[in-house]
């Protein structure tokens, strides 16, 4: 059953950063769905333009514009697109992201970089770009993190530092902008299955099986595990919580949950 079985984002404008395809295209989808118009933003002309055809294609009410959330400028731009066509913004998802397994000692500078400046640098230049465009009081923004925000991992480190400062950066924006009524926090999915994330992080049969042998809840989640928890944020029924990060993640950041050897 629905816990959300009204449209308790009718008449909201949420845009959505990383929106082609997986998680996040399916949190703009879980939105309009609840009657949100939408602003959808990602680097390829193609891709965003197709996501954009499948929502408008469903009735919903949708701008896609190719922004690269690295050049601050063309966010902003379409942030004030948003704002012209649609006079508000009410609820923001920064969720682009770009991650790889590589080893720190063969990584070079410039792919480490080039993480941190998708991930972090993208998610400040989103939550920044639309800020003079918000609701006050009301609207709610989120940045996309993962469990790597919290707990360091072999060949991630590019990952682990650029989600550990997006999981800081809620924190201090949600202290400067609540006394504006604006909320601010982050959402952490686990491995969340037919995801690129995924795909990249666990490539074979046996290194998923292994991943999911060591969670909490021994299984992947599913893309409509994360769009719910990012809806409960973006509503008012979240109007209280500020500076979290909601991690929606089968247990995976409490670290490895499988059996002890025995002694
Ligand atoms: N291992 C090590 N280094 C890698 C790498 C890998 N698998 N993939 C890319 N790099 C390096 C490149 O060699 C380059 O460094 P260099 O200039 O020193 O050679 C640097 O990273 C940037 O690569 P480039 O391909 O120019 O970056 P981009 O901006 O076009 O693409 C990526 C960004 C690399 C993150 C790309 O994988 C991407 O577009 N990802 C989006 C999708 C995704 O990652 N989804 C999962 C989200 S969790
Ligand atoms: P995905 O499908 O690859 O989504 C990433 C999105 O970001 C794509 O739509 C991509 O679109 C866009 N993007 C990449 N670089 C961009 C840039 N520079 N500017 C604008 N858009 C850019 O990956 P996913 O697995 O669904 O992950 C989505 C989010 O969830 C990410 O923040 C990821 O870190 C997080 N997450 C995922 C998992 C998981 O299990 N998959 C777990 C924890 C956290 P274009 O290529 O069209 O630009």
């Amino acid at each position: 059953m629905d816990a959300f079985n009204t449209s308790v984002l009718a008449g909201k404008v949420a845009v959505v950063a990383g929106a082609s395809g997986g998680i996040n295209l399916t949190i703009a989808r879980r939105f309009a769905q609840q009657g949100a118009r939408l602003l959808v933003i990602s680097r390829s002309e193609e891709r965003i333009g197709r996501a954009a055809d499948s929502l408008a294609g469903a009735g919903v009410d949708v701008i896609g514009i190719a922004a690269d959330v690295r050049d601050y400028q063309a966010v902003d731009g379409a942030m004030r697109r948003a704002r012209e066509c649609f006079g508000t913004i009410d609820i923001v998802v920064s969720g682009a992201a770009g991650n790889f397994l590589a080893p720190a000692g063969q990584m070079s500078a410039n792919a480490f970089k080039t993480v941190i400046d998708i991930d972090l640098i993208g998610s400040f230049n989103v939550l920044r770009a639309a800020y003079p465009h918000l609701t006050r009081p009301g609207a709610s923004l989120m940045a996309v993190s993962a469990p790597q925000g919290k707990r360091p991992a072999p060949l991630q480190a590019h990952a682990c530092a650029a989600k550990a400062g997006i999981n800081m950066l809620v924190q201090c924006l949600a202290m400067e902008w609540g006394m504006e009524g604006i909320r601010v926090n982050a959402i952490s999915p686990g491995p969340i299955a037919g995801t690129e994330g995924m795909a990249r992080l666990a490539p074979t049969q046996a290194i998923e099986q292994a991943f999911k042998a060591r969670l909490a809840l021994r299984d992947y989640g599913t893309l409509a595990d994360v769009a719910d928890a990012a809806l409960f944020l973006a509503t008012d029924n979240a109007r209280y919580i500020t500076g979290t990060v909601l991690d929606c993640d089968g247990g995976c950041q409490l670290g490895d949950a499988s059996p002890a050897p025995p002694a």
